[in-house]
């Protein structure tokens, strides 16, 4: 349970006539019907709405469930979707991207420019030999070229392995291992916070483990010295220059089920599993549940303050807008850097229309007072959104109070790595409680049910299945389809339902209400950390024999961490040593996975059979019940 569960609440928000006027869809009831009427006709409705080389003959193959595929025999390709076809069209004049540096560095880029300069990017990373089907490990912060990257992989066929700017060495080298990447993209550094995160030196470090990388293309954001390998490290504005970076290139053709992308994310156990989507499927769900949630339209200026790094960009930011035609927002920094009102600033100079965060951010936002959003025009908005863990309601509230002023709809949208998009969410239209996400998206069959898989009645916690497939699922594993059925398919195996690891409750009006993660998924600041992994960061020290590591409860981050560590036979506990153990995790793993406290412990809870009780230490930290200590080793 991450943030304290608030009960479902009977406080209902009604669309205004403006908002219902202008809501693409107006009756939700109606939709979802007929999507269940029949859901395959209803997703080849929408996959009609984008281009395809040559279209399916089979909407969705079960035969292997539940490695489904979807499209079956469509030839495509993502980047043809949200960059050459509207190149085509008077959109090719149309601004894409502003990116805002947060040093006040800015950008912007039309359809065109864009289009031009993934054109080139692609054509330079067919001259290093990147070919169809090859993975490229993608490192960097929040800055245009990440997302030219990201496309120009796509277009050449390429698979792209993103790795969040914020995490280290150990996670980097994980992460290029696993994908078996030759290639490597990054920049010299990132600001932040008026510093810079050297990640080209965490780059030389992870390569040196995974010698397995063969160029490194660097991109010159923050200028700093960094030592660049003769043969190996280019600049990118060196290859960009050079003549193999021609600005026509042809758009490889994808089958739908090729993988598009891997996405590496945390799990119950073990090692970050890659999650693999594909560019058919993928494509039709991010851009239909986009534009339905967010009602986006020509007009609209949406701003997804994300990062690409993590699945809301990738889905959010680099593709779903730009199949849309949108024009959207990218900021490089922190929100509250040089001031608490640096977000609400952009909103006022760019006329920002939609705004998509999550509620650690409106919560640390929320704690400067409304005098720094108030000082800006904030008339643009015309709805917001969260996501990434429950939205708690005071937070909502303030949100929809002091940055939407009562007239923005909050969007909560419930969804998942693996789930690659939306899967219950509101639209404009629908009447919205404060912390629910509210209702299944059209397409998707959802429903809270116990142990045996029976559904649980209203007001009851339970386990969040997906009964069916959607075009949006992930396909595997990466390199591990058996942890993919494991993990995903064995819970309810006889019924074929998708186990989100989620534990929820319907209320007495079908909403739904998100209580948190039933594994040992731990989500700080809306990041997603699996206890194992700090656990192995924190035993890879050599003064730890064994730790444990949990979530706790915190007003702003919705989780911090608590690490227990077992030393070694002769290692004397001291604070010298937790702030050691605190480096080593930011060194190894990140920022985001050092625990908030360490506390040195002579033994640890643990079932009869080895498992460290999670549970024991977090019922005694939060004063919960211990409950079932039946298996507890004496
Ligand atoms: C949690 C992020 C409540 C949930 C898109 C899920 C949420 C996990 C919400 C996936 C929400 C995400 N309300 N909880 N609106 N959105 N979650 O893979 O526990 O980083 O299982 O995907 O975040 O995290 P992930």
């Amino acid at each position: 349970m991450s943030q304290e569960f608030a009960p479902p609440t009977s406080e209902w928000y009604y669309p205004s006539e403006e908002v219902k006027k202008r809501a693409i869809i107006g009756d939700y009831e109606a939709l979802y019907k007929q999507a269940q009427g029949d859901p395959e006709a209803f997703w080849a409705e929408q996959a009609e709405n984008l281009h395809w080389f040559e279209r399916w003959t089979q909407v969705l193959d079960r035969s292997n469930a539940p490695f489904y595929k979807w499209f079956v025999g469509g030839k495509t390709n993502i980047a043809y979707n949200a960059l050459d076809r509207h190149v085509k069209t008077w959109r090719r004049n149309k601004l894409a991207l502003i990116w805002e540096g947060e040093n006040g560095d800015k950008a912007s880029y039309s359809y065109w420019r864009l289009w031009r300069e993934v054109n080139k990017f692609a054509n330079v990373l067919k001259s290093l030999g990147v070919k169809k089907g090859d993975r490229v490990t993608v490192y960097m912060g929040r800055i245009p070229e990440l997302m030219i990257a990201m496309l120009a992989c796509a277009k050449v066929g390429a698979v792209h392995s993103v790795v969040y700017g914020g995490f280290s060495e150990n996670a980097l080298a994980d992460r290029i291992e696993d994908a078996q990447s030759r290639v490597l993209i990054t920049t010299d550094g990132a600001w932040l916070r008026g510093n810079i995160i050297k990640l080209k030196d965490i780059v030389d470090e992870a390569v040196r483990r995974q010698p397995i990388v063969e160029s490194v293309i660097v991109v010159k954001r923050t200028g700093h010295d960094v030592s660049m390998e003769q043969g190996r490290d280019y600049w990118y504005h060196d290859l960009m220059s050079l003549p193999i970076a021609n600005p026509v290139c042809e758009t490889t053709v994808m089958d739908a089920e090729d993988p598009l992308f891997i996405l590496y994310t945390s799990g119950t156990t073990g090692k970050p599993k890659g999650i693999l989507h594909t560019h058919g499927g993928y494509q039709v769900f991010i851009s239909t549940t986009l534009q339905w949630v967010f009602d986006l339209q020509d007009d609209d200026r949406f701003w997804c303050a994300a990062d690409p790094g993590w699945i809301t960009g990738h889905s959010y930011i680099v593709y779903a807008p730009l199949i849309l035609g949108a024009t959207e927002i990218l900021y490089e920094g922190a929100p509250n850097y040089p001031f608490p009102d640096r977000w609400w600033r952009i909103v006022a100079e760019y006329g920002v229309t939609v705004m998509y965060t999550a509620p650690t951010a409106i919560r640390s936002l929320m704690r400067f007072g409304d005098a720094w959003p108030n000082r800006h025009d904030l008339s643009t908005l015309r709805l917001l959104g969260s996501v990434g863990e429950p939205i708690n309601p005071e937070a909502w509230r303030w949100f929809y109070r002091v940055i939407g002023k009562e007239r923005c709809p909050i969007m909560d949208t419930w969804w998942q790595t693996e789930t690659a998009g939306f899967m219950i969410a509101p639209m404009p239209s629908v009447p919205l409680k404060p912390g629910s996400g509210t209702r299944p998206f059209p397409g998707i069959e959802v429903d809270v049910v116990d142990e045996k898989g029976e559904s649980c009645a209203p007001g009851v916690d339970g386990n969040l299945v997906i009964k069916t497939p959607w075009p949006g699922m992930l396909r595997t594993v990466y390199r591990d389809p058996d942890r993919y059925v494991r993990q995903y398919f064995s819970t309810y195996d006889d019924k074929g339902w998708y186990l989100t690891g989620d534990s929820a409750r319907k209320d007495e009006d079908g909403y739904y209400w998100i209580i948190g993660r039933n594994d040992d998924v731990i989500k700080v600041s809306g990041y997603r950390l699996g206890t194992a992994e700090v656990e192995s960061g924190l035993v890879s020290h050599p003064a730890v024999a064994e730790a444990a590591a949990i979530g706790v409860p915190d007003d702003v981050r919705g989780n911090v961490i608590y690490a227990y560590c077992m030393l070694r036979a002769g290692v004397e506990p001291s604070e010298a040593l937790v702030d050691k153990l605190k480096e080593h995790i930011r060194h190894e793993i990140g920022p985001i996975a050092v625990p908030t406290k360490i506390e040195f412990v002579a033994s640890l809870p643990k079932t009869r059979s080895g498992k460290i009780m999670r549970r024991v230490l977090k019922a005694r930290v939060t004063g919960a019940p211990e409950g079932d200590l039946s298996t507890l080793e004496e």
